[in-house]
């Protein structure tokens, strides 16, 4: 789908969008049902009331994530006018305005229309201007028609979606343009993130992932790629380890990029990601039922390629490198088994009592490296790391663990900021005590309780002490079903998160 910015015009032969917001209060005081904007009103006269009737009949009241599609109606140039729900006023934020961007996006994918443009301006009383919200419906819309088919040749044309052009109409489509440059390339990243974690294992594996990050010069990132051999010299056994059971090397990928100039700190932001291509569980290997899910088990490190791209697309003024730590866990002769020890890039040995927990092995050796090359800033992790935090937190938001309260607030109100949940969970040393090995320095287990707690606890042990956070994004990596920014599949999740993060405390500083 095409997006362009353009002054509003309601004599457009496209589907027209038009906004309504809720809360109006009509004589003697009982809810009106619904207080169209400037546009809608408009539309109204020129259908003779058609709208206002429509609105009456189906109980439409300006909620937001309402539509109500008028077809047909006499005396506009259109054949149908959609009105969208804004919700309260005083709510209509920057997110409101990317999540109604989605809904339009979503009523009118596969509607049979071709082009559509959206008159909506922020209702009185909004905390946003006009172009902002124009900026922000279209990134909004944009992320939502997100699609993956490049494995589908049979589809059926009245199966495809039709919508090819959506229209922003607003004021001043120039500032809207400047507005929404640097969403642009923030969608970009997100829909990288949503390409690889969608991609099946058999196509993405560890040395396809990394010649895919390879690619990331183009945009202007520095990359380097380090294969297992490499990895072992180096002294990475947790890393390794994981690998030893695959027909493929374990990869680690650093990605790079400098944008900080002469003002900002030289320190890099670091983001670390677990790219397990698939998780059997190796010996300690998982029931068959729901397998085909740990194709998506690269999540973090799919995380950490999208939002580097975004940032090198955006300019984003601050040093920042990824690295993320590629493998396959698999069972064969080859493999490690429980109870085998492992040297970490670290020096401390490990015990690997179960094959499964292979996650935390990788991060092991990934967050090592990072802080001892690079000494950054803050050390950011993302994992699909526990089944267990599925349990904690469901679906919707993803789990939160580190060692700095500035650094775990920011997170939380960037994550609300974007529409990204991040819940802090708790690190009392308590849970560290579980983690103690007989025979090594740590196992890679805890007890039964608490199982995402003590994986991030066994994270800290690799983490030198400068502010660390780790984000547990297992349950929130893919989606059952369509959300308001992303179709049902990969989500991308932690790309606008850790992006609204940066430019709110890393970047120029
Ligand atoms: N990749 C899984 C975690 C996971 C499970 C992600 C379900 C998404 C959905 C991880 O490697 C794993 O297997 N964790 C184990 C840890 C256990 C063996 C301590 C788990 O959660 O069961
Ligand atoms: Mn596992
Ligand atoms: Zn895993």
């Amino acid at each position: 789908m095409k997006i362009n910015f353009s002054k509003p015009n309601l004599s457009t032969p496209s589907t027209l969008v038009v906004g309504v917001a809720a809360g109006g209060v009509a004589a003697g005081g009982v809810a009106a049902g619904g207080v169209p904007g400037e546009a809608a009103r408009r539309l109204d006269e020129e259908t003779g009331g058609a709208l206002s009737r429509a609105m009456k009949l189906s109980r439409f009241d300006g909620a937001a994530g309402k539509f109500l599609s008028v077809l047909a109606p006499h005396g506009v140039a259109s054949g149908r006018v959609v009105l969208a729900g804004l919700g309260e006023p005083g709510k209509f934020d920057a997110l409101a305005a990317a999540k109604l961007g989605g809904g339009i996006a979503a009523q009118l994918l596969h509607s049979g229309e071709t082009r559509a443009a959206a008159a909506v301006e922020p209702p009185e009383g909004a905390p946003i201007d006009a172009h902002v919200c124009a900026a922000r419906l279209a990134h909004g819309a944009r992320l939502r028609s997100y699609r993956f088919d490049k494995y589908r040749t049979t589809e059926k044309e009245s199966e495809k979606p039709t919508l090819a052009r959506l229209a922003v109409m607003c004021p001043s489509p120039a500032r809207a343009r400047t507005a929404h440059a640097p969403l642009e390339a923030l969608a970009d990243g997100v829909f990288l993130t949503r390409d690889l974690v969608s991609e099946p294992a058999n196509i993405l594996t560890p040395p396809a992932f990394a010649s895919e990050i390879a690619k990331l010069v183009d945009d202007g990132l520095e990359i380097e790629v380090y294969g297992g051999d490499r990895l072992a010299k180096m002294g990475m056994g947790a890393i390794v380890g994981v690998a030893a059971g695959s027909q493929h090397d374990a990869h680690l990928a650093v990605l790079q990029w400098r944008g900080a100039g002469r003002s900002g700190s030289r320190a890099p932001v670091a983001v670390v990601g677990k790219g397990v291509t698939f998780d059997t569980g190796g010996i300690s290997i998982k029931p068959s039922g729901g397998m085909e899910d740990m194709k998506w088990d690269m999540g973090g490190a799919g995380v950490v390629v999208g939002l580097m791209r975004a940032l090198a697309r955006r300019k984003a003024r601050l040093n920042a490198v990824g690295v993320v730590g590629l493998v396959e866990n698999m069972p064969s002769g080859s493999a490690q088994r429980p109870g085998d020890v492992v040297t970490s890039y670290s020096g401390q040995t490990i015990e690997i009592l179960n094959t499964d927990a292979e996650g935390r092995l990788v991060l092991a050796d990934a967050l090592w490296y990072a802080q001892k090359r690079f000494k950054p800033r803050v050390t950011i992790d993302l994992a699909t790391l526990t089944g267990a935090i599925i349990v904690s937190l469901g679906k919707y938001q993803a789990g939160l663990f580190g060692n700095d309260d500035e650094l775990i607030a920011r997170l939380a109100a960037s994550g609300k900021a974007v529409g990204e949940p991040v819940w802090p969970m708790p690190m009392d040393d308590h849970y560290d005590e579980l983690i103690k090995s007989d025979i090594a320095d740590v196992k890679n287990i805890g007890g039964r309780g608490a199982g995402s707690v003590t994986a991030a606890k066994f994270l800290q042990r690799f983490v030198d002490g400068g502010p660390w956070a780790h984000l547990d994004i297992a349950g929130v990596t893919w989606a059952d079903k369509a959300g308001p920014l992303a179709p049902k599949g990969g989500t991308g999740f932690g790309v606008r998160l850790l992006d609204h993060l940066i430019a709110s405390h890393y970047e120029g500083r």
